[in-house]
């Protein structure tokens, strides 16, 4: 009886907690003017970082949007965030087999993807029912297709600007495996303006493959390690492409680090040097990665770890410049993209399920 009691007792403070997780930015504005100041004052905020600025969340943004697990985010060439979520379906234990076939299910009869007006975060239009069945990273390319990856199906889909069907796919559904033809759980895609695309591929292999724009296997980069070499992958999460610099930032989630290679555009063979490495920016896992004017942002951690965190680094030296959060803290960041225009920075969780929205404190300055 006693531990019965215990027992409900441990449940009921769990339930409240779990309530007391603001899924919205809910503090009043005095309580919130207050807090912003102390934690300014405190960290030193206000010198931004290197340059770009300190990303600062928008109030009150989004509060009314019900998603499930916010896997992706991206921005289309309009400015409007698009968020690719997991809609009823979680990502758990039973989930997969021990050979990473898929055990629950098929596609979600939802619309998994959501497009928001960047500026009062209204949907603007969803889309992606009876297509998709366990969603991970979402990419729209600079001419407005979508690109997205689903880990039960173990492929990769680009959709032409706003039709529905795929017009292109790598990977076998729902068949795991790691030769030319099929993925294994992919996570993310980074996209030339050439059309050209890199998938990260993926929680089962560790590696990044290079693809001309009509899906042809062009290349491929990384084994599975972690002994610190630029090629020594551990779940490569998070893509980030940098054209100007010739440089593929991967967030290399298990080995705690930003591994950036250079992406061969000028020259094919060059793909995979090295050419900087974050190595545990604050010292937790790192989920996913972006580029904002020439600076690196990305996103690590999660409540378990005990840090969760945005963080913004020089890609020229490779230093840790700014670490930034809302006010009310991040819970589980699992992916971050910047507006083309370099102005937003979004950021999705999973688990409370939201997005976002942060601006830059001061305009950057090149
Ligand atoms: C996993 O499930 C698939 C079917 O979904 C089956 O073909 C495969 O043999 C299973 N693997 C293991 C190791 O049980
Ligand atoms: C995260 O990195 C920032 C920037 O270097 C630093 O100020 C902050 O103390 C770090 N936090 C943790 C928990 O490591």
């Amino acid at each position: 009886m006693f531990w019965l009691e215990v027992c409900a007792a441990i449940c009921c403070f769990t339930c409240l907690l779990a309530r007391k997780i603001p899924t919205y930015d809910y503090l009043e504005d005095n309580i919130y003017t207050e807090l912003r100041s102390l934690l300014d004052d405190r960290d030193g905020w206000k010198e931004g970082g290197g340059g770009v600025g300190h990303p600062r969340e928008e109030r009150g943004w989004t509060p009314g949007l019900v998603l499930g697990q916010v896997a992706g985010v991206s921005v289309d060439p309009l400015g409007r965030p698009v968020l690719f979520h997991r809609g009823t379906r979680t990502w758990d234990y039973l989930s997969f087999n021990s050979s990473h076939h898929y055990q629950e299910g098929g596609p979600l009869e939802e619309d998994v993807v959501v497009v928001l007006d960047p500026d009062t975060g209204e949907v603007v239009r969803s889309w992606g029912r009876g297509h998709f069945v366990l969603p991970h990273g979402i990419t729209v390319d600079s001419k407005g297709n979508t690109w997205l990856t689903d880990v039960a199906l173990h492929q990769v889909f680009k959709f032409g600007g706003e039709r529905e069907e795929s017009e292109l796919s790598v990977g076998e559904a729902g068949v795991p495996g790691s030769d030319d033809h099929h993925l294994c759980k992919p996570t993310s895609v980074a996209v030339t303006s050439s059309g050209d695309f890199f998938v990260a591929d993926g929680y089962c292999n560790a590696r990044i493959l290079r693809f001309a724009a009509d899906g042809t296997l062009k290349d491929q980069f990384g084994h599975q390690g972690s002994e610190g070499s630029a090629g020594a992958l551990y779940v490569p999460h998070g893509l980030a492409l940098d054209e100007t610099r010739d440089a593929l930032c991967v967030a290399d989630r298990e080995n705690h680090r930003v591994v950036c290679l250079k992406a061969g555009l000028q020259h094919q063979q060059q793909f995979g040097q090295p050419v900087m490495t974050l190595q545990d920016p604050n010292r937790s896992r790192v989920f996913d990665v972006a580029f904002l004017n020439g600076m690196l942002v990305g996103v690590g951690g999660s409540e378990d770890e005990g840090v969760a965190t945005g963080f913004t680094a020089d890609m020229d030296t490779g230093d840790l410049l700014d670490a930034w959060a809302p006010l009310t803290g991040f819970h589980n960041p699992h992916a971050i993209s910047v507006s083309q225009d370099g102005v937003a920075i979004y950021v999705a969780e999973i688990g409370p399920n939201r997005v976002w929205k942060f601006v830059l404190d001061t305009p950057a300055t090149f």
